[in-house]
């Protein structure tokens, strides 16, 4: 266990934002410390005290006398008075006088660097009037922190159920603005194929588009970005623009155009390169898989000026809303 908190600490150093810094550093040690102490009186002996570490199954006992902390008795202090066979003598004569403390208010990040620092295992928690009002121990800590972050993961958890997925096709409706998504692609450029349809798929997501929508967007645009690289001789763009209601996709090339677009649009027509082939394209299914994930495709191209396939996704209303 104090391996693992001093890893706390040394995160807490080189990690200055890490989630587990930010809540020692928000919880108070008022929220984590145990409340229910026992104590002795300092005229008790260190047999109360062997009986009551046992019993309690503690490891120290702060030693009170009328109201006032006077020290604090530890399981060490009583194996020196078993070494001597002074159980009958008084706790006064083994306790530390001197007693680390802390302040309920204080954030349990600087009771743990005390802990760290002074190699030990409780402080106790004085009230404003000087009154034991606790202990906190680094197994306190632990625990706290360990509900503290479920609390932290819970409310993450929930706000990505409940808002996140609509959260900007709402926004989108209320400015009645649209999104404009927009990517260049090289020709021949293999190496770089599908990079613009995977941040368009990771953008959809992201803003809250279900995973099935933002899949068919990501294969359309996957397919018309891969001809713009085979087919093209100066490559293209692609642009997606993303409305309440739905998306459109839009490839567009300065050339070479396509002969005859019923034709190219058929399953299985290639004008594919040699090189092509080999790199695993041409099977002439592009447009065929394009046309099969939107809800509308619409090819304008002419001989020498170029290309432009628009593509349309409807936003199922619910998904909108
Ligand atoms: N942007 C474009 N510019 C010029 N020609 C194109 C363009 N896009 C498609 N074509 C023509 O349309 C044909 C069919 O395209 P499609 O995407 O269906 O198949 P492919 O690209 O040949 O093979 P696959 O997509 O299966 O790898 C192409 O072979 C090509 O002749
Ligand atoms: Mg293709």
């Amino acid at each position: 266990m104090s391996q693992q908190f001093s890893l706390f600490a040394r995160m807490g150093k080189d990690l200055p934002l890490s989630i587990l810094h930010e809540l020692t550093c928000e919880l108070k040690v008022s929220r984590v410390m145990t409340t229910e102490i026992t104590t002795l009186p300092s005229t008790a002996s260190m047999q109360e005290v062997k009986e009551l570490l046992r019993s309690h199954r503690i490891s120290g006992i702060p030693i009170v006398d009328e109201e006032t902390l006077v020290g604090v008795v530890s399981v060490e202090d009583l194996i020196l008075a078993l070494e001597q066979h002074a159980l009958d003598t008084p706790v006064s004569r083994f306790m530390t006088p001197q007693v680390l403390t802390a302040h309920p208010e204080e954030p349990v990040f600087e009771a743990l660097k005390q802990l760290e620092r002074q190699g030990i295992g409780r402080l106790l928690v004085l009230d404003e009037d000087g009154k034991l009002a606790g202990i906190l121990t680094k197994g306190d800590i632990m625990l706290g922190l360990l509900g503290a972050l479920q609390q932290a993961y819970d409310r993450v958890e929930r706000l990505g159920r409940e808002r996140q997925p609509r959260y900007f096709f709402e926004a989108l409706v209320s400015d009645e603005t649209s999104l404009i998504l927009s990517y260049h692609v090289r020709p021949n450029d293999f190496t770089q194929g599908g990079r613009a349809s995977a941040q368009v798929k990771k953008a959809l997501l992201q803003i809250g588009a279900t995973p099935q929508l933002s899949r068919r967007v990501a294969i359309a645009a996957y397919e018309a970005e891969i001809n713009l690289i085979i087919h093209t001789d100066d490559g293209g763009h692609i642009v997606v623009k993303i409305q309440p209601e739905k998306i459109t996709v839009v490839a567009h090339d300065t050339g070479p155009g396509i002969a005859n677009v019923e034709l190219a649009r058929q399953p299985g027509y290639t004008t594919a390169s040699e090189t092509a082939r080999e790199m695993g394209f041409g099977a002439g299914m592009g447009l065929t898989n394009i046309e099969r994930c939107t809800d509308e495709m619409h090819i304008w191209s002419a001989i020498g000026s170029g290309t432009r396939i628009e593509m349309i996704f409807y936003v199922p209303p619910e998904e909108s809303a």
